[in-house]
């Protein structure tokens, strides 16, 4: 397709990214993005939170600051009770306060089925952008939530998982990757992205083809939700996984003593999951370190870039 675009456009649809970016000035650029989903907790406040979180996260991943957010609502208005929907758009509004955006607007339409998200504008500086494929021979890779919400969350759905997992897991889908962001911002990092619906091997197969990189993964090293190991074992594993992993299986390469269901929680679909950061390696421990005392205690150094052209992943 021929897209609209022009000389403004620093990051745009023919190399799609987390969120586009459109410069404004010599040392000013917006980024634009925008994310909506069909709820996937019960509690609308907390639905609400994790959209935002979500849909704020792209522009986090970036290295931007999110400014304004704008409201997508899909809702039943005449068959469900609006209190249902002020307590999915005050969740969002939570999260927003949180990351000092303010809300401009928005838009609704009835719809049988519940829809909520926001499109969300930020700021950056032209030359700090954080695109995805910038990533450096040597550099580190630092992944900074764990895996496993898609697995948990098909879990939940099939009431098998306990109310402190729930909540543990909706805290994690809640939070900000606002001060992942900001701390990174004080390190020499060269690419980001976050983890959302292809999982962890689909976003760094977005990192790596087009880079003339590679990457090796310490399985080991990944951080995940331990409960997940459990449910996957038991096979409750989105379809979403297996799409993630049939489209990118020919980059990938696992070591043979890699567990099946490791292998099935890397293409997990993640929810606002967290920041994939690579960074110069004699930078990494001390970002780590800012990272988990931050109050990111998942935070892992899970792999680097290598150099081979053939822009492959291997995990070990
Ligand atoms: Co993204
Ligand atoms: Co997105």
């Amino acid at each position: 397709m021929d897209f609209p675009s022009n000389d403004h456009v620093l990051i745009g649809l023919d190399r799609a990214d987390d969120a586009g970016v459109y410069q404004i000035s010599d040392d000013l650029a917006l980024i634009q993005t925008v994310d909506f989903f069909t709820p996937i907790v019960d509690d609308p406040f907390q639905f609400g939170q994790i959209a935002a979180a979500n849909a704020l996260s792209d522009v986090y991943a970036m290295g931007g600051i999110p400014k304004t957010a704008m409201n997508l609502v899909a809702f039943p208005g005449n068959d469900m009770d609006l209190a249902i929907l002020r307590a999915i758009i005050e969740g969002g509004i939570d999260k927003l306060k949180e990351a000092e955006v303010v809300l401009m607007g928005g838009h609704s339409v009835e719809d049988k089925e519940i829809k909520y998200g926001l499109s969300i504008t930020g700021t950056i500086h032209p030359h700090r952008i954080l695109a995805k494929k910038n990533l450096k021979v040597g550099d580190s890779l630092i992944l900074t939530k764990p895996l496993g919400t898609g697995i948990i969350n098909t879990a939940i759905k099939a009431a098998m998982a306990p109310d402190e997992l729930c909540a543990r897991v909706i805290e994690i889908m809640a939070a900000l990757n606002r001060k992942s962001s900001e701390i990174m911002a004080d390190y020499a990092v060269s690419a980001c992205t976050d983890v959302t619906g292809f999982g962890l091997l689909g976003h760094l197969a977005e990192m790596v083809c087009g880079s003339g990189n590679s990457v090796t993964i310490n399985a080991t090293d990944v951080p995940i939700i331990p409960e997940t190991l459990d449910f996957a074992d038991m096979g409750l594993i989105p379809a979403g996984a297996y799409n993630n992993k049939n489209f990118r299986k020919q980059m990938i390469s696992f070591a043979p003593d890699v567990p099946r269901v490791i292998q099935d929680i890397f293409f997990d679909p993640q929810t606002s999951g967290g920041l994939l950061i690579s960074v110069d390696p004699d930078q990494a421990d001390k970002l780590l370190d800012a990272l988990v005392n931050g109050g990111m205690p998942y935070s892992s150094i899970i792999g680097k870039v290598i150099s081979d052209k053939n822009e492959k992943i291997n995990i070990s």
